[in-house]
């Protein structure tokens, strides 16, 4: 028999129990690609909850499912903390925008395997679902695809696609610090833990912020503002919050273009906007390897699979990215003794895949092979 004095503890330890419980369980199931679950535990949270003594049990933090439509979505996602909770892990957002199966994802998952703990990253994948993928998404990328929509080129489609992902990326875990955004023909150069320390102990985003010609009639954005850069950046948290927060400037470059073939509003919205807002926050580059000396109708250089050897590889880290006009004599001189590493590189064949991973361990994700 339970003494008098002390079942009232016993029952309050009971009560308490299935909530502790179902907490746990609501922590661990709100994935980023399964929303439902986020109603499945609810609904089970909610049986137990009457049960719940009102005075002195703690706040109870329920995630909400993520919403599947751009304004509630982004609504959503602009209220949460732009801070990193402290002390705690920094991760780092690998966003994939694609229309295709990822060419890479072996090269992929060796990099993230390379990483000491699973803890430090978050995938996520903007796939075009108009679009087939096989074969679809596996290991590393598994049901990691995010709610997605068209996405096309020459629309603002693919800078929409850039937005959900940030409002999805933040939702999803409040310790996502940096935010860094691929095409399926970027690849890594450096390993996961180099890769890793780069951009976590950055308190600055990296985003290349270069003057452009205004191409649409934009009152909100004065001529001089209109800015360009390369749509590969790495946003920090507070970066990402800006965006989805963000409405006057994107109503601005969120038009049907004008002239197609000019036309790239990825490549204008979030220079334009950070620059706009925040130009002391960016390190005005991209740590995305180009080249451009070759324009292809509007691409850049693919590397074949012939071309891609280490001295490639090696060359490609030896480069310097290219910093803002705004960063030598505008608001942060101090970029130009800045001479940040290119993490990735783009834009490669489908068909270097295989030499790319012979090398992978050698070269790739060897970051002492620079000196060779
Ligand atoms: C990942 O690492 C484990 C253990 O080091 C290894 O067994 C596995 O083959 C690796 N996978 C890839 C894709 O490199
Ligand atoms: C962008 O514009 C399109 C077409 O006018 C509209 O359907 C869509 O909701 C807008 N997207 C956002 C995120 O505002
Ligand atoms: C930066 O400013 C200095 C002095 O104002 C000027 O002499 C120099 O040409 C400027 N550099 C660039 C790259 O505009
Ligand atoms: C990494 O590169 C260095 C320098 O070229 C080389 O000595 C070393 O063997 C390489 N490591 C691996 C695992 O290949």
């Amino acid at each position: 028999m339970l003494s008098p004095t002390l079942f009232p503890l016993f029952c309050a330890l009971f009560l308490c129990l299935p909530v502790a419980v179902i907490f746990t369980v609501q922590r661990e199931l709100t994935g980023v690609a399964s929303p439902e679950f986020g109603f499945r535990s609810l609904s089970v949270f909610s049986l137990y909850a009457r049960n719940v003594p009102d005075a002195s049990s703690p706040p109870l933090r329920i995630t909400p499912p993520i919403p599947k439509d751009d304004e509630p979505l982004l609504r959503m996602a602009s209220h949460v903390n732009p801070n990193h909770p402290p002390g705690s892990t920094r991760k780092v957002a690998f966003m994939y925008i694609t229309t295709t199966p990822l060419p890479f994802a072996p090269l992929w998952e060796m990099f993230f395997n390379g990483s000491s703990s699973k803890a430090l990253y978050n995938v996520y994948i903007h796939a075009d679902p108009t679009r087939d993928y096989d074969p679809g998404f596996s290991g590393v990328f598994a049901n990691r695809a995010i709610h997605s929509k068209r996405s096309e080129r020459y629309t603002p489609t693919l800078a929409a696609a850039a937005r959900r992902l940030l409002a999805h990326a933040l939702l999803d875990d409040p310790q996502n610090y940096i935010f860094a955004l691929f095409s399926p023909s970027c690849v890594p150069i450096r390993s996961f833990d180099f890769t890793y320390k780069t951009l976590v102990s950055s308190r600055k985003s990296f985003i290349e912020i270069l003057k452009d010609e205004p191409r649409r009639d934009a009152p909100e954005v004065k001529l001089e503002d209109f800015r360009i850069g390369s749509q590969f950046w790495a946003l920090t948290r507070r970066h990402a919050r800006l965006v989805a927060r963000d409405r006057r400037i994107w109503e601005k470059f969120n038009k049907t273009c004008v002239r197609e073939d000019t036309c790239y509003p990825e490549e204008n919205y979030f220079p334009t906007l950070v620059n706009m807002r925040d130009p002391r926050g960016c390190v005005p580059a991209t740590l995305t390897h180009v080249d451009w000396t070759v324009n292809d109708g509007g691409h850049p250089r693919m590397y074949e699979a012939e071309e891609v050897v280490p001295e490639l590889i090696v060359r490609l880290r030896k480069s310097r990215p290219r910093y803002g006009e705004d960063g030598i004599n505008g608001s942060d001189w101090s970029v130009s003794k800045r001479s940040d590493p290119f993490l990735f590189a783009r834009k490669f064949s489908p068909e270097a895949l295989e030499p790319l991973l012979g090398m992978a361990r050698s070269v790739l994700f060897n970051d002492s092979a620079c000196d060779a």
